[in-house]
């Protein structure tokens, strides 16, 4: 609201100098506002790069203490964990997800035995880097089966919670799974591990390098378009986070971020929950690739992330997640 007229009102006023800038800021980010991923990779004393993703890395688990005590030290409240899967070991099932010695369970309890309480692991619950087709169910009829589904994330999501998982965060867009998820975990004991759906996921190119670094790249069949969202509609983000409060999810996500920045506004409009933005691979991309390293310097990465808090985000999922001390300086 504007009261008073010019030149009374003068707006730049508060702008003139730094300090008064800083008392009047609305928004600003520290390190507690990020969770990283971080790929995991079979094999020994590994960092590989990912080539669409320049910056970012697939570590062996003989790394991760390294990485994880970086993290850490920066201050990042979590992370989470996505393993890249040799072709050798995905089938039409996903089965290797039900593993209890695949790569995220060996992860998570190499962290939690080191580092006990002092970050927070978020696993996601999905099938796509197990399945010789990169869906993230199981496929009848070339259509991804709802319930059969979910019964096979339900044993995924207490593997991960019994490993040690804090954070449940299913990103599969199956109908209903986050209430069954709840009720098991419940039922056998894990009350307390939190659940982040991913409620809002958009069907989306955004995904691409991500999908590289996960070595899905090359298997998807067709599309998600059939369970994903669609990136026309914002009244059906409602209706799934409305959905998923009442099956009992902790907080919600969206993504990807920068071109759904008014979906975390209504959101966050709309319902009193937290929600967690996901800058996805493809936005990383872009923005590390696409413009100079001297306009990275100068504040562009700093400026999309600060427009997921001035939409209302919470928290952000992030790859530059650990190069917050550039960015923030
Ligand atoms: C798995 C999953 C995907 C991403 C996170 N979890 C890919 C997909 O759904 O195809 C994408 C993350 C990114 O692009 O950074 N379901």
């Amino acid at each position: 609201m504007i009261t008073g007229k010019f030149p009374n009102l003068r707006l730049r006023r508060s702008r003139k100098n730094d300090w008064s800038r800083r008392l009047v800021e609305e928004n600003n980010l520290t390190s507690n506002d990020f969770i990283l991923p971080i790929f995991l990779i079979d094999g020994k004393n590994k960092k590989q790069s990912i080539k669409s993703m320049p910056g970012v890395y697939r570590f062996s688990l003989d790394k991760i203490e390294f990485v994880i005590d970086k993290a850490i030290k920066k201050g990042l409240p979590t992370i989470a964990l996505f393993p890249y899967t040799d072709n050798k070991k995905k089938d039409l099932l996903g089965s290797e997800a039900l593993n209890e010695d695949n790569l995220v369970c060996k992860a998570i309890q190499l962290i939690k035995k080191k580092f006990k309480n002092e970050i927070g692991i978020m696993c996601d619950v999905a099938l796509d880097p197990y399945t010789s087709h990169g869906h993230d169910g199981i496929l009848k009829n070339n259509y991804v089966t709802n319930d059969e589904t979910v019964k096979i994330l339900i044993k995924q999501s207490l593997l991960q919670a019994q490993m040690g998982c804090d954070i449940i965060a299913p990103s599969d867009m199956m109908d209903g799974r986050i209430g069954e998820i709840r009720k098991s975990l419940d039922k056998n004991g894990y009350q307390m591990v939190q659940i982040l759906s991913y409620a809002v996921k958009y069907a989306s190119s955004f995904y691409g390098p991500f999908r590289d670094a996960v070595g899905s790249k090359g298997l998807l069949k067709g599309n998600k378009k059939n369970y994903q969202m669609d990136f026309r509609n914002s009244n059906e983000a409602l209706r799934e986070v409305s959905l998923d409060i009442k099956e009992g999810a902790d907080m919600v996500m969206v993504k990807p971020g920068l071109p759904y920045l008014d979906i975390i506004k209504l959101i966050k409009d709309n319902f009193k929950i937290p929600v967690v933005a996901y800058q996805v691979s493809g936005e990383y991309s872009l923005l590390t690739n696409g413009v100079d390293k001297n306009l990275i310097d100068n504040g562009v990465i700093l400026e999309s992330l600060i427009s997921f808090k001035r939409a209302g985000a919470n928290a952000i999922v992030s790859y530059y997640a650990d190069k917050l001390d550039k960015i923030l300086k």
